[in-house]
């Protein structure tokens, strides 16, 4: 069993990119990364700074949920400074790259659930979090949490088994969990530079999305719209169309498939 400093040097010294994990921290138990993260990022800290946890016990999910980091997960927040320009892309490179990933590095299909849910399987694998900080017109930083359930079995957690799969379970062996971290820190980097440059990565994103063409509800605080999932948009929004085929556009809510 390697200690903590090792286990930091044995990603690093593993890493393939050029800034993203070069600062790296790892915690074996920390309340969550995102607290962390955002501490390190006001104190200065440089862009690629990554916070790792063995576990959590606060994990944050999506619209003030709680995400469960059991042993056998990924725990991690990056600390980006991206340009204005670029930060609705921060959703689309996060989920894109653990898609990649989970592809690339162990040979299985996911797809992506509005807005940044990656699914194997129609079971939710991992989930996204994204946090920022702008100040006038700048970014002063955005900080991705990124939660994968790699190597649990599922059923040992009656409050997810139903929704949610994990990566070993899928493939029936355990995967390396450092192995996954490197991959994904790889990942995150070339389609973060890439979206700087121009690349297709809206594109690319709407490609992986299972939503679209699917009549869903979409729960948006007190509201609840129903329709089809016809479109995102450039900035991530998703676009539905209602019964009556009036459009609406949704900025962040949570998606239930009712019709495929
Ligand atoms: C969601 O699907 O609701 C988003 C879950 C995000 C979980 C990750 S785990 C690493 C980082 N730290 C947290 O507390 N949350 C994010």
């Amino acid at each position: 069993m390697l200690d903590n400093t090792n286990i930091k040097a044995s990603i690093q010294s593993r890493l393939r990119t050029r800034f993203i994990g070069q600062q790296l921290y790892y915690y074996p138990t920390v309340t969550s990364t995102m607290d962390i993260a955002r501490r390190l990022a006001t104190e200065g800290a440089v862009e690629g700074t990554v916070v790792i946890a063995g576990t959590q016990t606060a994990g944050r999910g999506r619209l003030g949920r709680s995400w469960l980091s059991p042993e056998g997960s990924v725990a991690l927040s990056v600390i980006l400074k991206p340009p204005l320009d670029n930060l609705p892309q921060l959703i689309m490179i996060a989920s894109l790259a653990v898609v990649k990933v989970i592809k690339k590095a162990i040979g299985l299909d996911a797809q992506i659930k509005w807005p940044n849910d990656v699914l194997v399987k129609s079971k939710k694998v991992c989930g996204i979090l994204i946090e920022n900080e702008v100040k006038g017109c700048e970014v002063d930083f955005a900080i991705i949490g990124i939660g994968i359930n790699v190597n649990f079995d599922p059923i040992a957690f009656p409050e997810i088994s139903n929704i949610a799969t994990s990566l070993s379970h899928e493939l029936g062996r355990a995967i390396s969990e450092d192995e996954v971290i490197i991959a994904l820190l790889y990942e995150l980097e070339q389609l973060y530079l890439a979206a700087q440059t121009g690349a297709p990565i809206h594109q690319e994103w709407r490609d992986r999305m299972e939503t679209l063409g699917k009549w869903i509800q979409v729960r948006t605080g007190t509201n609840l719209e129903q329709g089809k999932a016809e479109a995102v948009t450039e900035a991530g929004n998703l676009i539905l169309r209602r019964a009556d085929d009036s459009y609406t556009e949704i900025v962040a809510g949570d998606v239930t498939v009712i019709k495929d």
